[in-house]
């Protein structure tokens, strides 16, 4: 059988994310950021994935994941550096590794400045609105890009 071609996964979550489970449940849910974590784990090992996972409340914690290179697909929630940071933005095209977006929330049926993301723009795609099941969803999109080679 052929090597895939994406083996390692980079999981980035970005600002805010580490109050989960606290941070207004209504919008975000009930479970914590290690409990998505590990709904995340369980999903890579059924689909035979290595998952390094990061969460950084700063741009430059981001960017400097990022810029580690170390992976072959990065999944990304940049959280509210979604709608600002063209340095993130920067970042995932200058690594050039491909990018899947995620939102636990439908950033397009809130509030007007959460509709602009500048990291969809150099994202293969965005999943948004889910709540954890996005990042297992994006978990799936990730293994579906493997198995096209
Ligand atoms: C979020 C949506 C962002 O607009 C917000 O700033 C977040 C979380 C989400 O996962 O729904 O922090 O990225």
């Amino acid at each position: 059988m052929a090597d895939p071609v994406y083996m390692k996964i980079l999981v980035i979550h970005g600002p805010n994310l580490n109050l989960l489970g606290k941070r207004e449940p209504g919008i975000y849910g009930t479970l914590t950021l290690s409990e998505i974590d590990g709904k995340m784990r369980a999903k890579a090992s059924e689909l035979g994935m290595d998952l390094a996972i990061v969460q950084s409340n700063s741009e430059a914690g981001i960017i400097d994941a990022i810029q580690k290179d170390d992976y072959d697909l990065l999944i990304i929630n940049p959280a509210a550096y979604t709608h600002t940071s063209i340095a993130i933005r920067d970042a995932i095209s200058s690594v050039g590794k491909p990018a899947i977006e995620v939102h636990l929330s439908n950033i397009h049926r809130r509030e007007e400045f959460r509709r602009k993301s500048y990291t969809a723009e150099v994202s293969l795609g965005q999943i948004s609105g889910f709540g954890a099941e996005s990042y297992v969803l994006a978990l799936i999109a990730a293994n579906h890009i493997i198995s096209q080679g």
